[in-house]
């Protein structure tokens, strides 16, 4: 946290000094969140509202209107927004003061009539100008249904060239490429691709833009960032937490639908990219489908020999015994649902080919982080004498994603005293250390980037599509039974079929 002392000193080149996001705000708004009663908005919305309230970045012609089933007056809908999210500054209580909600079912024309009126009371009396931007925070099935509802009801498109209608839509993005498609033909049928924001949180994390300041900001790292000098690359994105509350939605989705497709895609396609010529939304998203493109896809028997599975069993975590993912709340007793997944992906490019990229996430591992670890090669000699140079690892650089958002750099450095002993240090920067800030939340970040119009962070269709190209064959695999599913205890980093996928070539997990 921000030590207000060490503020005072860093003033004059802490670009942060006056505060995260104070030059940008919110224009006048009717933001229509969609499953408004739902866990995605209390838990993730309500609060990003609050804090874009709370550094001012929220206009005082800003409205929400909540749409979902559940029977709330505006009034009891209010009152659930602050229990939410009640640290929204001094005026957050006003801002909320504007807030509507209309009980509705989604399948009845009378839901999006309603909010016909409601907006446009909304452009009278609070002054948001025409301009709407409707959040899709409801179960995936209804995304579709919803998106061509508000074209049927003359809800899609603005009214004049300076006013805009956008449509925000969370994943999953379907289950597979072909549904993804047709959902994309849904969706476009009621609104154009440069009125879509396709939310994957991770984008909004700083860490992982980052990975873009580390790469094409310096000098230093794009020069080795290849094939000539990197062995391989590690993607983890582990969690200590189980499925909580959400196992119905897990048994449909599995950790590949959950993070692989999306955040590990995203993160990758980051690492893997070519500098793009500006920083904007067709500059980078452009290269990172290039690189999406670029990766091999999985045939079957790729699949079992390099892709792994598994299921969390009973076991201790951070000092809890916790039950097995059979034994959770709205888990089927039988689910064969992966909660763990591994695999080795290869990239068919001029950059990247011949290095692998090694890929795991899972629920219940011993504990929350997400990396990408750059391994680099071992030098074409040691000339240190024996066991001088025991245990001395590669050169690693460790993008940390979270948490202790930060650059680790590993090397080899002489240990004090009279033999030329080598051992790996560490070299560290930390975000909190540097900048005495924390990061922004990502959807702050991201609901005030769709706020502005800039969609450089969110997903592009055809980014969806490679992801799905690469995540398919996988899918098709496992549904036909093949690889089996492994079991790993809980509190462990999976099964051992994920270490073998290294193993057998001579290279490790790293011990985050
Ligand atoms: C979500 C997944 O997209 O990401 C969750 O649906 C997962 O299952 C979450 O827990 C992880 O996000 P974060 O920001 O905590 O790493």
């Amino acid at each position: 946290m921000s030590d207000p002392a060490a503020a005072t000193v860093i003033d004059a080149t802490n670009p942060l000094a006056a505060g995260l996001e104070a030059d940008r705000h919110s224009p006048p708004l009717a933001l229509v969140v969609f499953g408004a009663s739902g866990d995605l908005a209390s838990r993730k919305i309500f609060p990003a509202l609050a804090s874009l309230s709370r550094r001012r970045a929220l206009s005082s012609t800003f409205a929400v209107i909540g749409v979902a089933r559940s029977p709330l007056t505006d009034e009891q809908f209010r009152d659930h927004v602050l229990e939410s999210a009640p640290d929204g500054g001094p005026e957050w209580k006003s801002i909320v003061g504007h807030f509507r909600y209309i009980a509705g079912d989604y399948a009845h024309p009378d839901t999006f009539d309603q909010l016909k009126v409601q907006l446009s009371e909304l452009d009278d009396r609070v002054g948001t100008a025409g301009n709407r931007m409707y959040y899709l925070a409801t179960i995936p099935a209804l995304f579709g249904e919803v998106a061509k509802a508000l074209g049927q009801h003359d809800l899609s498109r603005p009214k004049s060239d300076d006013t805009f209608i956008r449509l925000v839509i969370e994943k999953p993005y379907g289950r597979n490429l072909e549904s993804a498609t047709e959902l994309d033909q849904a969706v476009h049928e009621a609104f154009d691709e440069d009125q879509i924001y396709r939310i994957d949180h991770y984008m909004g994390k700083e860490t992982v833009q980052n990975v873009l300041a580390l790469r094409f900001a310096n000098a230093t790292f794009e020069p080795i960032w290849n094939r000539r000098y990197i062995d391989h690359i590690q993607i983890t994105v582990a969690e200590s937490l189980g499925v909580e509350h959400r196992g119905g939605f897990y048994e449909t989705a599995g950790a590949l639908r959950d993070i692989v497709q999306n955040h590990v895609m995203q993160v990758l396609a980051l690492t893997l990219m070519e500098p793009p010529a500006t920083i904007d939304s067709q500059g980078i998203r452009d290269e990172k489908v290039k690189a999406l493109r670029a990766v091999e896809v999985f045939t079957p028997e790729l699949v079992a020999s390099e892709v792994v599975r598994a299921q969390y069993e009973a076991g201790w975590v951070e000092g809890r015994e916790v039950p097995g993912y059979r034994e959770e709340e709205g888990v089927d007793p039988h689910s064969t649902t992966e909660t763990f997944v591994a695999m080795r992906l290869l990239v068919d490019n001029w950059r990247w080919a011949g290095v692998p990229v090694y890929v795991r996430t899972g629920k219940r591992l011993p504990k929350r982080v997400t990396e990408v670890a750059m391994q680099f090669q071992r030098v074409p000699h040691l000339p240190f004498a024996g066991s001088l140079a025991e245990g001395l690892e590669p050169n690693t650089i460790v993008l940390r994603v979270q948490p202790d958002e930060g650059i680790t750099f590993r090397f080899g450095a002489m240990v004090p005293g009279h033999t030329f002993q080598v051992r790996t240090v560490s070299m560290d920067f930390s975000y909190a250390s540097a900048f005495l800030e924390q990061p922004l939340d990502a959807y702050e970040r991201l609901l005030l980037d769709a706020m502005v119009g800039d969609s450089t962070l969110f997903i592009r269709t055809d980014e969806v599509d490679q992801a799905w190209r690469i995540v398919d064959p996988v899918l098709e695999s496992w549904a036909a039974g093949h690889p089996p599913l492994s079991g790993y205890q809980a509190g462990t980093w999976g099964p051992k079929e994920a270490s073998q996928l290294l193993e057998r070539n001579g290279r490790q997990w790293r011990k985050p």
